[in-house]
């Protein structure tokens, strides 16, 4: 190999080099290193070696071409306590397997039979609300998704565990971002966090375990994604453990709601903040669905509510980093990349680039004509990573997010409520830290 350099990059602290910034302000301090540095920065967190990427061909490279030589970063893989082996983070030979069995329930004519799944929930939440009420339209948004995940799936009813599910998921992300801190104290020693955590963890184990059971109890082979977990056989003719079937529920049930209910939440406050793109919007759905129920055979016809999720999605991305360790060493963009050295790339770096994207900070749902999404390259957009390990759920969460929004935003314009401050927090997924509360603004009944 020829002598490569290591990459710049800003000088770290004693203790924890570039971690205690981090860890204050994640967003911010990857923002600045990329701008600063260039395309690739070279950073790190205590013992960990870590390079930035934030050239689209690189991350092309992590994720496509050369991702055999990549795996998951070992601070996902520390979430085994929740997660296990599940499609999110196992690995080789194990993974293709678990992500063939899965996904059919995933193919675009099921998801297509999910949406009156997606629509009805959605329609049941309406009936609660109220013109002038103020809802926490991130509450609301985690529940609903929750409820949609858990029948489509499972064909299972949670609705009286969502709000169990909330909290246990809020616990459980404020203890992966605790992670950045320079002492991390292990899960077996009772601390309150630790403790905390644990009684989250087995909550949500409770839930996935009654899920399991019930379908068990009932025999039944009811054709979804639940059935097909329990009844596949290997070639040997074996079925999967229960262990196997839980880490699958389990990461389903997780990985499947908090990033679309944060994607809505989103959505909603940025209407909110621009009164055109909201009009626009209004005047779409009354156009296209004049007041009934939508399917999935309307979205076509509703290509700004496209625009709209897909812009929400650019600014504020839910899964807004993604890391992958090299196994051995590598060239990334002209500098010698030892193994072990972790790869970050970032859709909330990418999605801001002035390179890419006019005016980079202002919602715009407008510019994503056909041409400007087609000129873009590749890994400048990515909300749903690339590659081998694309997220499974990406059209079920393009789907599901589109129906939720016509049949809400049919019905209701939401308002900021006064004095209500919003804040990116970036944990695993990029959710708002204090929730988002809204009024509620009944659009006119139409003649
Ligand atoms: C707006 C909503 C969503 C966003 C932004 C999102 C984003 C992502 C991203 C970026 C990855 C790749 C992570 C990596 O490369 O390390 C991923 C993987 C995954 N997502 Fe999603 N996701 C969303 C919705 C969903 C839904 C609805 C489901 C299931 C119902 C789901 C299930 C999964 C699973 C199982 C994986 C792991 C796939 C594998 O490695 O084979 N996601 N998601």
């Amino acid at each position: 190999m020829r002598t490569l350099s290591t990459p710049p990059g800003p000088k770290g602290h004693l203790l924890g080099d570039n971690l205690r910034e981090y860890a204050r302000d994640p967003l911010g301090f990857l923002s600045g290193c990329a701008r600063e540095y260039g395309d690739v920065v070279g950073l790190r967190f205590m013992s960990q070696n870590l390079y930035l990427l934030s050239d689209p061909g690189l991350i092309e490279y992590v994720l496509v071409e050369n991702n055999r030589n990549f795996v998951k970063t070992r601070i996902l893989k520390r979430n085994r306590r929740l997660l296990g082996d599940g499609l999110l983070t196992s690995e080789g030979e194990f993974w293709r397997r678990q992500r063939r069995l899965a996904q059919p329930a995933f193919h675009r004519k099921r998801v297509a039979a999910y949406g009156e799944v997606m629509v009805a929930f959605a329609e049941r939440s309406l009936e609660a609300w109220r013109d002038g009420q103020t809802i926490d339209v991130h509450e609301e948004m985690m529940h609903l998704t929750l409820e949609i995940v858990a029948k489509c799936l499972f064909d299972a009813d949670v609705g009286s565990r969502a709000t169990d599910v909330g909290k246990a998921m809020k616990v459980a992300l404020k203890d992966f971002s605790s992670q950045r801190r320079l002492v991390r104290i292990p899960r077996g020693v009772p601390t309150p966090r630790n403790i905390r955590f644990e009684l989250a963890a087995r909550r949500l184990d409770d839930i996935v375990r009654t899920i399991i059971e019930d379908r068990r109890k009932s025999r039944e082979d009811r054709g979804d994604l639940l059935s097909m977990l329990m009844l596949a056989e290997d070639e040997g003719g074996g079925r999967m453990t229960d262990k196997q079937l839980r880490d699958e529920v389990m990461t389903l049930f997780l990985a499947g709601h908090e990033t679309t209910a944060n994607a809505l939440s989103w959505t909603f406050w940025l209407l909110s903040q621009t009164p055109h793109a909201e009009t626009r919007l209004a005047e779409e759905l009354e156009r296209v669905l004049g007041g009934r129920t939508p399917t999935v055979s309307d979205l076509p016809d509703l290509p700004y509510l496209g625009r709209v999720v897909k812009e929400s999605m650019r600014l504020y991305p839910p899964a807004w980093v993604v890391g992958r360790e090299a196994i051995a060493e590598c060239e990334v963009g002209g500098y010698r990349m030892p193994a072990g050295t972790t790869a970050l790339m970032s859709q909330w770096v990418m999605h801001r680039d002035p390179r890419y994207h006019d005016n980079p900070e202002l919602f715009d749902p407008d510019r994503w004509t056909a041409e400007y999404a087609k000129a873009l390259p590749r890994f400048s957009y990515f909300p749903f990573g690339g590659g081998p390990r694309q997220c499974i759920g990406a059209g079920f969460a393009m789907t599901e997010a589109r129906l939720i929004l016509a049949t809400l935003a049919q019905r209701f314009r939401m308002d900021l409520a006064p004095g209500q401050r919003v804040e990116p927090y970036a944990s695993i997924t990029l959710r708002p830290k204090e929730g988002i509360r809204m009024r509620l603004v009944e659009r006119s009944q139409r003649g």
